[in-house]
């Protein structure tokens, strides 16, 4: 019988209770599967720092390092300086951890209800690789004269061809195990000549690779325009760190919203990070009408990525059957409650 080690860091906000959820569904899927996984819930987040200052310890570290993933909730306090929580913990164990993928699946499920009234469940399938490591993300600037009248604040864009490579590489690899083995890469070429140049020459080069690959290009906002009016030229999207950030909050409303918005934070060799896009949920903590489906579908990527393929297979299909029977999948219009949401997608495992 295989095993498996995770860390579970339920965090802050509504994320203790959706990664509740998705423990239980995991426990399910090892029952039902016949495997296991050994979890150790670490206590990091914005309670601990306001009582200790303490945000990543380097102990924490060294022990996330020997665990084979991490189940991941949310961070973020009303009580912290906006961003610190965000920074310290979050973006630091993306980097810390090598974490340079965000994988971010956009797939409408049957009988659920997209904003946009007449989307069908064929037109939206598609997976967004985010580079997770570099660009905007990396803190790299400088106010000049700050405070002044002729303040400036430059904030820089780090585009690595090492960075680009890997997270281009990874995106035609995905892409061809795919049916429609298509990979758009999303970038701005024609303003940011710099970043934009790299990642087309990148993307070229290794296209060259994947015969297989039908490749194509969009700028990011024409991107934003064909994720609403027409989501089904997108298979997988490849693109930098900050346009994958915001393209993955509009796939995740064009998908049913963040209720059902999963991702990993992906080192394929190393210790991957599965988290909803969702956040906190400020005002819905405690109220037990957070939705869960988000957290769960990003556990099933764990499993996955752990090797537990059938049951990784069988948890999503279980979130996508359970998200079709709810009238909403927002926060509070579920007509249950997040622990009867979690119990509907047990019973389906
Ligand atoms: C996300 C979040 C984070 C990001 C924040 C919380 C730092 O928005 O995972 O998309 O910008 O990457
Ligand atoms: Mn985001």
């Amino acid at each position: 019988m295989s095993s498996h080690r995770i860390a579970v860091i339920g965090g802050d906000g509504t994320g203790p209770e959706v990664v509740a959820e998705a423990v239980k569904v995991i426990e399910a899927a090892e029952a039902r599967f016949g495997f296991t996984v050994d979890k150790t819930s670490y206590e990091i987040g914005g309670e601990r720092y306001l009582s200790t200052g303490e945000t990543l310890t380097d102990s924490d570290l060294e022990q996330l390092k020997e665990e084979d993933a991490i189940l991941f909730g949310a961070v973020g306090h009303p009580d912290a300086k906006p961003g610190i929580l965000e920074q310290e913990i979050l973006l630091r164990l993306r980097r810390e951890l090598s974490q340079y993928i965000n994988l971010r699946p956009i797939k409408l499920y049957p009988g659920v209800r997209s904003p946009i009234s007449d989307l069908k469940p064929e037109d939206v399938d598609m997976v967004i690789v985010r580079e997770n490591s570099e660009g905007l993300y990396v803190g790299k600037g400088e106010f000049t004269d700050k405070g002044s009248q002729s303040e400036v604040a430059v904030q820089e864009s780090v585009n690595t061809r090492h960075g680009v490579e890997r997270c281009v590489r990874f995106a035609f690899e995905l892409a061809e195990t795919r049916p429609r083995k298509h990979l758009t890469l999303c970038g701005k070429t024609n303003v940011l000549t710099y970043a934009w140049d790299l990642w087309q020459r990148t993307f070229d080069e290794v296209g060259k690779e994947f015969p297989d690959v039908s490749t194509g290009y969009a700028h990011v906002d024409a991107a934003c325009l064909w994720m609403v009016e027409d989501p089904s030229r997108f298979d997988v999207v490849v693109t930098d760190n900050m346009f994958g950030d915001i393209i993955t909050d509009l796939g995740a409303a064009v998908q049913g919203g963040l209720g059902i918005a999963s991702g990993a934070n992906m080192n394929p060799s190393g210790v991957s990070m599965f988290e909803p896009i969702g956040g906190t949920a400020p005002g819905f903590e405690g109220t037990g009408k957070i939705n869960p489906l988000a957290s769960i579908g990003s556990a099933a990527m764990m499993l996955t990525a752990l090797g537990e393929t059938a049951a990784g297979q069988a948890v999503e299909d279980a979130v996508g059957a359970v998200a079709g029977t709810l009238p909403s999948l927002r926060a509070g219009e579920m007509g249950m409650s997040t622990s009867e949401v979690g119990d509907q997608v047990v019973a389906r495992v």
